[in-house]
């Protein structure tokens, strides 16, 4: 599809590349999962595995940052039919937006009801400390303030209606289910629950930003999340999401430390092992629930 000069994938792009999916593997997943920097290591957890490479998936977009491997990996987690994004695409990289959402209207197609992402973010909330974990309440999208929006251009129908409500964006049930996991895991005490604040990078942020986004209302912040959140709502999918803390936004001018993406990583290495538990038995929860349902 056209748009101002700009061309966009269709509703029919869209089908073609998940009907090249679904003619490929027997799997039909009903949980999807983007994994964020250093957090790939999820995807090892599915059973009977079918990996597709990005570059090998009619339309997909090429992921170009260190950490993150480019696959698309369906399999059984906990038993549930699941589909692992390994490697997700930014705006910092240059995509437009309805680029790097792509995957989730793909998602949605192969008859995904439950998105789960994942990603790295630095702490603002001056409580939170490397290693927690965020289940993400509710974000605010920056880019979205000057008109960065995965869904600007004509609505497609059936997608999604034109003005989508954002006030229930990550939902309630799986967020309680979330803190009755991390507790019987003995982690209650790293489970943070709080506001991700979503900025288009790839710089880090400065002191004066920092100190703004903590008095906007965030207790995080990173550079993705929120555009695939959006297009999963529009076309209504529940979503869930965590944040893992990897590094404490630098909020005073004395602080010598700075971010760099290293520490990310490292820090994602640590605690990588706890977020995969957490997110095997979500899922492993979630199937009980709608078994019970
Ligand atoms: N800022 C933005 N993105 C991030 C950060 C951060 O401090 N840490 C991990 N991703």
């Amino acid at each position: 599809m056209e748009c101002h000069g700009e061309q966009r994938y269709t509703y029919e792009d869209c089908k073609r590349t998940a009907d090249w999916l679904l003619a490929k593997t027997k799997h039909r997943p009903r949980v999807a999962i983007i994994c964020g920097s250093g957090l790939g290591g999820l995807a090892d957890l599915l059973k009977d595995q079918v990996a597709f490479e990005y570059t090998k998936i009619p339309n997909f977009p090429k992921s170009t940052v260190v950490g993150h491997a480019g696959r698309l990996v369906f399999g059984n987690l906990s038993g549930t039919p699941s589909v692992v994004m390994q490697g997700r695409f930014h705006m910092y990289e240059g995509y437009p937006l309805w680029k790097v959402t792509f995957p989730v209207r793909i998602f949605h197609l192969l008859g995904v009801e439950t998105l789960i992402v994942t990603n790295a973010a630095g702490g603002l909330n001056p409580e939170y400390n490397v290693g927690d974990i965020m289940v993400i309440r509710d974000h605010i999208n920056m880019p979205g303030f000057s008109g960065q929006n995965p869904l600007v251009g004509p609505n497609e129908e059936r997608f999604g209606v034109r003005f989508p409500a954002m006030s229930d964006a990550y939902n309630q049930d799986l967020r309680k289910l979330a803190h009755s996991v991390a507790a019987e895991m003995d982690c209650s005490g790293c489970l943070r629950e709080g506001v991700y604040c979503a900025l288009g990078g790839p710089n880090y942020e400065t002191i004066a930003e920092c100190q703004f986004l903590q008095r906007l209302g965030a207790d995080a912040v990173g550079m993705s999340t929120v555009p695939e959140v959006i297009v999963a709502r529009h076309c209504g999918m529940r979503v869930f999401g965590f944040s893992l803390i990897t590094n404490k936004a630098i909020l005073d001018y004395e602080t010598k430390e700075k971010a760099n993406h290293a520490e990310v990583l490292e820090a994602s290495r640590q605690s990588a092992r706890t977020l995969e538990k957490l997110v095997s038995l979500l899922v492993q929860r979630i199937e009980r629930n709608n078994n019970l349902a």
